[in-house]
């Protein structure tokens, strides 16, 4: 359903409080960046475009878009330099053109809204008119320097404004109401106050709250405040702390989601799943595990305890990793085993075979990575080192300790270290 003309989402400021060099929206929440998260809200309300300001950082995140195949569903306005909100919304009026329609503005760094809240929002919208405009809210017990709403009748009336922390009297700073910085206007009403902002305010910007509170004097009331219940949706990320909090509201949602999917997930508290990661019903996760994006895990596997599954890892059904075991670029075929302490980096294990304690592929010979083969039911004993490129065959075995830098072909042994018998007579 088509909730939105335009979605404006805002991401051309520095994110200065986050003291990092990479612009604030590409620090990644569950291996995606916060950007990701909030263009997914953008796509949820199916507008017919979706306008992405840029300014600070704008090479690394057109190279985000081109990177997600995202290019062409999202057209960047640049904002240079960066003058506040307001002005945010201000250089996109030649993109605007005479009618946006119904126009939703999202925040860069509010990652975990739901897409619920949002069409609450829009509905708000349709109730509050032509004249009018929705904006959602949070009461919160720590304001995170929000704008607060400021509402008549001693605070439980009508919107009256928004006004920044940094610009509120004491009494105001009280208020729990804060502004989550979504908001719904309808095209024309935008248009004709936009134009009209002023930066006389602490920060010397221009506000886009201060198009609220303009239509809200033509017409008060006209507003719709829509209040959120959930505090964490309003998880806006301004600091490394504040992300750190976004990051664990929304690693509880997926492991949600897996656990509804019949996954196993003995101690969610402990497991890190990224988004992007598939998991059949039946698999066991155990404690202190952390799946990466991408990778993939068939059904009654077991994965863990701590136990790290990176880029484009496959696990087949049945399959079975743990014990501080890594696997990257690797694929575990069905009810194979590497159950401890083993690196398994761009290897293609077949099936039934058992990767044993101790084994490494070594993939890299310090230039450049190479890539292994293990057929199926084949035997690695403990503590093999695999040097790539390297195929060992269907059923052929490794010694413990073998170092294996030659192919092993199927239904052969090759011995382990040393390769000859000890000498066990007495030492003279
Ligand atoms: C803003 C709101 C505040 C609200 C809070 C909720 C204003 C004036 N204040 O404050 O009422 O409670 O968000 O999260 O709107 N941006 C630009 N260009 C700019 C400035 C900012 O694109 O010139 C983008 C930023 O990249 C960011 C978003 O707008 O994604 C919000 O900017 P930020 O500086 O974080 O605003 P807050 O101080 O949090
Ligand atoms: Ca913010």
């Amino acid at each position: 359903m088509n909730r939105a003309g335009t979605v404006v989402v805002l991401a051309a400021g520095q994110g200065t409080r986050m003291k990092s060099a990479k612009p604030k929206v590409l620090h990644e929440i569950c291996g995606r960046a916060m950007l990701g998260w909030v263009l997914d809200q953008a796509f949820t309300l199916e507008p017919q475009r979706v306008l992405l300001v840029v300014g600070h950082g704008a090479d690394q995140i057109h190279a985000f878009l081109e990177a997600e195949g995202l290019k062409d569903k999202v057209t960047c306005v640049v904002q240079e330099p960066q003058n506040g909100t307001g002005h945010a919304l201000q250089v996109c009026l030649p993109e605007f053109g005479e009618d946006p329609g119904r126009v939703v503005v999202l925040y860069g760094d509010m990652p975990a809204l739901r897409s619920e809240s949002l069409f609450a929002l829009c509905d708000a919208a349709d109730d509050a008119g032509a004249d009018g405009a929705a904006i959602l809210t949070c009461v919160m017990d720590e304001p995170r320097g929000f704008g607060r709403i400021v509402r008549s009748d001693g605070g439980i009336g009508a919107l009256e404004a928004i006004v920044e922390e940094k610009d509120c009297s004491e009494e105001q700073r009280a208020i729990a109401e804060c502004n989550l910085g979504v908001y719904a206007f309808p095209g024309p009403a935008l248009l004709a106050e936009l134009p009209k902002l002023s930066n006389d305010n602490a920060q010397g910007e221009y506000y886009l709250t201060d198009v609220v509170g303009a239509i809200t004097s033509k017409n008060p009331g006209s507003v719709h405040a829509v209040p959120i219940e959930d505090a964490e949706e309003a998880l806006g990320v301004n600091t490394l702390a504040h992300l750190a909090e976004a990051r664990w509201a929304i690693q509880v949602r997926l492991l949600e989601e897996h656990l509804a999917n019949g996954v196993q997930i003995e101690d969610p508290g402990s497991t890190y799943i990224d988004w992007g990661v598939e998991i059949g019903t039946g698999t066991r996760v155990l404690p202190c595990t952390v799946i990466r994006r991408g990778v993939t895990v068939g059904e009654n596997c077991e994965v863990g305890p701590f136990t790290h599954l990176r880029v484009g890892t496959v696990l087949k059904d049945g399959a079975e990793v743990g014990n501080f075991t890594e696997c990257k670029k690797s694929t575990v075929g069905a009810r194979s085993k590497a159950k401890h302490l083993s690196y398994l980096g761009d290897v293609t294990i077949g099936e039934r075979t058992n990767i044993g304690a101790g084994t490494i592929f070594a993939n890299y010979d310090g230039t450049h990575k190479h890539k292994s083969v293990v057929g199926d039911n084949a035997f690695v004993g403990s503590g093999t080192i695999v040097v790539a490129p390297n195929e060992i065959g269907d059923g052929a075995t490794t010694g413990a300790g073998a170092v294996v830098t030659k192919n092993v072909p199927g239904g052969r042994t090759v011995l382990g270290v040393p390769a000859k018998p000890h000498d066990r007579s007495p030492a003279k």
